[in-house]
């Protein structure tokens, strides 16, 4: 049976070190599983007002989520925190108030940034507004510092320890995901 994986990269850079590591963490996945990205970029900004007439854009990001069997939230670190596209998007996944697409759905949180601290300030962050929408927020999360010897020309991890625990990340998700 294949586990279908949804992913939202909070980067909307062109060049986002993030969306490179979960690049990354794909081609050291175990087998039995499939990844779809749920795209946050063309998400309007959230208001009440927004919402009167509820966006088909934002029901298609809110359906995807409810469709995969589990997710990944992946966040850049803006000052100490989640940038605010991605703060965004969770806010429209949790609209109409009582419909949170997050709702009991197992999310496990990654994170990337040239830190030392590999951005878990920002994916500790995101896993807070995650539970609050009563997500199963897995204990687990993959957290990278990103220098120039990280990734391979090729966009694989360059060290086995690090190809390992992406490994386990995946494995981690797949064993927890609701078929
Ligand atoms: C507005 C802004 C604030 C940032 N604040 C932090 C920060 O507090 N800590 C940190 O480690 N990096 C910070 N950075 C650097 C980002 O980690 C870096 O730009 C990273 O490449 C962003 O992820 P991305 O490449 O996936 O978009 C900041 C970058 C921006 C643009």
């Amino acid at each position: 049976m294949t586990v279908k994986i949804g992913y939202i990269i909070g980067s909307l850079s062109s060049t986002s070190m993030n969306r490179a590591a979960f690049e990354a963490v794909k081609k050291n996945a175990p087998a039995g599983v499939e990844f779809s990205e749920i795209a946050i970029s063309e998400l309007p900004f959230y208001s009440q007002d927004a919402e009167v007439e509820f966006p088909a854009v934002a029901q298609g990001f809110k359906d995807a989520i409810e469709a995969s069997d589990a997710l990944v939230v992946v966040t850049p670190t803006f000052n100490n925190s989640l940038p605010g596209a991605l703060k965004n998007a969770l806010d429209w996944s949790s609209r109409p108030w009582g419909n949170n697409s997050f709702a009991g759905k197992p999310v496990a949180v990654a994170s990337a940034s040239p830190s030392g601290h590999a951005g878990a300030p920002a994916a500790n962050h995101v896993a807070d507004v995650l539970g609050f929408g009563e997500a199963k927020v897995l204990e687990t999360q993959f957290n990278l510092t990103v220098s120039e010897s990280t990734f391979t020309a090729e966009g694989d991890f360059a060290e086995d320890e690090t190809k390992a625990r992406a490994a386990e990340f995946v494995a981690a998700i797949a064993a927890n995901a609701q078929v």
